[in-house]
């Protein structure tokens, strides 16, 4: 059997296979775009009475851990995304890789990364200028008079002569704990499909008609 043909074998390998491919999506500047997922929240702005209202936005992926499998993006703490109710559901990340022709569901649960250390890291990876919105006095969805009516606790220059270790309070980086997975490949024919669920310590694997 050729390497090629063989995480195919089953459909744990190719389970495997498919996660890889994501984690190595992060490192690969020719990749970049696979780092945007589309991320689907449970809306919480809506009355008792209305049905429950799905909504969705992009965020790039920061980092992967495969075992457990987790996987990280940072936001603004202000953001409807993050509010209180939209975490106490489940969310649901797209990831889509067009070289591989690979798309990946990830169903996951979020809570916020309390890891001082890791924070910091993050925090200070995004320089002063990817710092500055955390510094916006307006949080995300607050209506503007005009475009550019925005407002800063910090300039960028201030941000970039300021001490490193002060991480602006609306900085929120968010863990998604993922509990299944369903992985799609569009270069294989006929398609291959594989859902996954993670079960303690290992993923269990079933392949599904695509
Ligand atoms: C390419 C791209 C990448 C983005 N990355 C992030 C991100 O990593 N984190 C984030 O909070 N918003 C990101 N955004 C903005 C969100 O899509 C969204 O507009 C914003 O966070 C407000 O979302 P909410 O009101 O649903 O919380 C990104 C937008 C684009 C177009």
């Amino acid at each position: 059997m050729s390497e090629q043909s063989d995480y195919r074998a089953t459909a744990l390998s190719f389970l495997k296979h498919s996660l890889e491919q994501l984690a190595s999506a992060l490192d690969d500047r020719s990749r970049r775009q696979a780092r945007f997922l589309s991320l689907a929240t449970i809306a919480c702005d809506t009355d008792e009475d209305e049905l429950p209202r799905p909504t969705a936005r992009t965020v790039v992926m920061r980092d992967w851990t495969s075992a457990p499998p987790v996987w990280q993006f940072h936001t603004d703490r202000r953001a409807a995304k993050v509010s209180e109710r939209s975490l106490s559901h489940q969310l649901s990340a797209v990831f889509w890789d067009s070289s591989s022709q690979l798309q990946i569901r990830l169903l996951g649960t979020a809570s916020e990364c309390r890891d001082a250390a890791v924070v910091h890291k993050v925090w200070n990876d995004l320089g002063a200028r990817g710092q500055q919105s955390f510094w916006r006095h307006e949080a995300p969805g607050t209506g503007l008079a005009h475009p550019t009516a925005l407002t800063f606790a910090k300039t960028v220059e201030a941000a970039a002569r300021g001490d490193e270790s002060l991480v602006s309070p609306h900085f929120m980086l968010v863990d998604v704990a993922v509990s299944a997975v369903d992985c799609l490949s569009l270069a294989d024919d006929p398609h291959h499909r594989v859902q996954g669920q993670w079960r303690q310590d290992g993923w269990e694997a079933r392949w599904v008609a695509p």
